[in-house]
């Protein structure tokens, strides 16, 4: 392996850190690296081209007040594939308020544990305001560039796929939706080139919905008017429609208006769909409606006859009671542990010439983070490739593939002190089925002190990884990831 260190942020954090989110598995890097010549076990495919991408929250200064693991500062990690061998680069998003927290050499901004009046600075980013826009909950490749996004709604930051340089703010021609911003999990169709995004905020509509072309030109912005102030995670899409969500899971009101942003279940709620023709227009959505539950993350969409088919992650346990034992800190995030949301996936179908909706669970296992093969995004699909949790923390111990037809689930597990991560699915070239191709994950590894990335045989995980390629340093755990194939990427 050939490392050559690019980049070295000053850590901000304290030295004795005993934050679980910040140790451990979730111990942030603060080097930059490129790296070749990778040392790796067992073969690259050599029909692997293209980049796996994926972000991570990776803090560089200590919170002010209590730090929530959503906070930290985005960081992207990327393996280059090419002719059977692979590149690694990590680099910060560079980021305007990660650039100012450096000018100040403190964070300015106070996270979600923390009221926002806690801020340093009057001005921000978010739904609720006066927050930090990290960039680093999630990452797509769209017109041949990566965009990072804030689950909260910000900025599209854009990097250079290949070197991960940040090359500035999405503006779209100066449409960009700068105001309210745009929420993480921006949806991109592989079939069309078009991005699909939508935002919310706590005036009302509450929610807008926009399509982005493949040119790279907003050419489609609506209102979704909602009751409220809603927390709409992920939205998904089909061949005609856009997919949004008002689950009964929301701020309080009162709240709010004393500047306390506190989220509370309501089971006396139907959860709500808006189906909207893609370019459609607010008076055309149809709602629908649902068993109360909150729904994190989307796995797809399509139509069948009269239906739109929509399948995610059902929270049984949307609002987890605290947990006993452990440190405070462990027991204020046990309710980011799959189980404790209890995340199973789920089907629903909304008949567009009914106006009812079909519900019904598709497994009994806990998991959450699914990904499938992005051909058959927004079309009939039969795999997916969910993560398994371990008991009680945010962090992966499986891939599970669920085979939608059959029913059929395969399992492989990491194994005691190793994690996977979100684990996309990058289609062989002339692929002959939708399996046909590899699952590529970053796993930290706590038992021997390394990272590596594993790439599976998609079409048989139980096998394990046939290349597991060994990264320069121990990397964090983190949150969203893409892959793009290299005929996307811009020249
Ligand atoms: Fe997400």
């Amino acid at each position: 392996m050939h490392v050559e260190v690019v980049g070295r942020f000053l850590s901000g954090l304290p030295p004795d850190d005993d934050h679980p989110y910040r140790t451990g598995a979730w111990r942030p890097n603060h080097v930059e690296y490129d790296a070749v010549d990778l040392d790796v076990v067992g073969e690259i495919p050599h029909d692997l081209e293209g980049i796996y991408l994926r972000n991570t929250e990776n803090p560089v200064y200590d919170a002010i007040g209590r730090y929530h693991p959503f906070d930290g500062d985005g960081m992207v990690h990327m393996i280059r594939f090419h002719d059977g061998r692979a590149e690694y680069r990590n680099r910060f998003v560079r980021t305007v308020g990660l650039a100012e927290e450096q000018a100040a050499g403190e964070a300015l901004w106070a996270g979600l544990m923390e009221p926002p009046a806690r801020s340093l600075r009057p001005d921000g980013w978010g739904a609720r305001g006066r927050m930090k826009d990290a960039s680093s909950t999630d990452i797509v490749v769209h017109a041949g560039r990566a965009l990072t996004s804030f689950y909260q709604c910000g900025d599209l930051y854009v990097l250079d796929p290949r070197t991960l340089e940040t090359r500035g703010r999405e503006t779209w021609g100066g449409r960009f939706p700068a105001a309210l911003g745009v929420s993480a999990h921006p949806k991109v169709d592989a079939h069309t080139g078009e991005l699909l995004f939508f935002n919310y905020g706590t005036d009302a509509p509450y929610m807008h919905y926009g399509v982005v072309s493949s040119a790279n030109e907003l050419v489609h912005y609506v209102e979704i008017p909602l009751p409220g102030a809603r927390l709409p995670h992920d939205m998904a899409f089909t061949e005609h429609y856009a997919i949004l969500n008002d689950c009964p899971l929301f701020w309080d009101p009162d709240g709010i208006a004393k500047g306390v942003y506190a989220a509370r279940f309501h089971p006396e709620l139907p959860t709500r769909f808006a189906v909207i023709p893609r370019r459609g227009q607010s008076s055309e959505v149809r709602w629908f409606e649902a068993e109360p539950t909150y729904v994190l993350h989307w796995i797809n969409a399509y139509e069948d006859g009269d239906e739109v088919v929509l399948d995610g992650f059902f929270q049984r346990c949307p609002a987890p009671a605290p947990r006993r034992g452990g440190t405070p800190y462990e027991r204020m995030f046990h309710y980011l542990a799959l189980d404790a949301m209890d995340a199973r996936a789920h089907r629903w179908r909304f008949n567009l010439a009914t106006g009812a909706t079909k519900e019904e669970d598709l497994s009994d296992r806990v998991m959450e983070f699914g990904m499938i093969n992005a051909q058959h995004g927004g079309r009939p699909y039969r795999y997916a490739y969910n993560m398994t949790g371990k008991p009680g923390w945010f962090l992966f111990d499986g891939i599970v593939k669920h085979d939608l037809v059959s029913g059929r689930e395969t399992r492989y597990a990491f194994g005691d002190g190793i994690y996977g991560s979100e684990t996309p699915m990058a289609p062989r070239p002339n692929a002959r089925a939708e399996d046909d191709g590899y699952l590529l994950s970053f796993v930290t590894d706590m038992n021997a002190d390394r990272s590596e990335c594993f790439v599976f045989d998609a079409s048989d995980i139980e096998h394990g990884p046939i290349a597991r390629i060994r990264l320069p340093e121990r990397i964090s755990s983190g949150t969203h990831s893409c892959w793009a194939p290299a005929h996307t990427l811009q020249p």
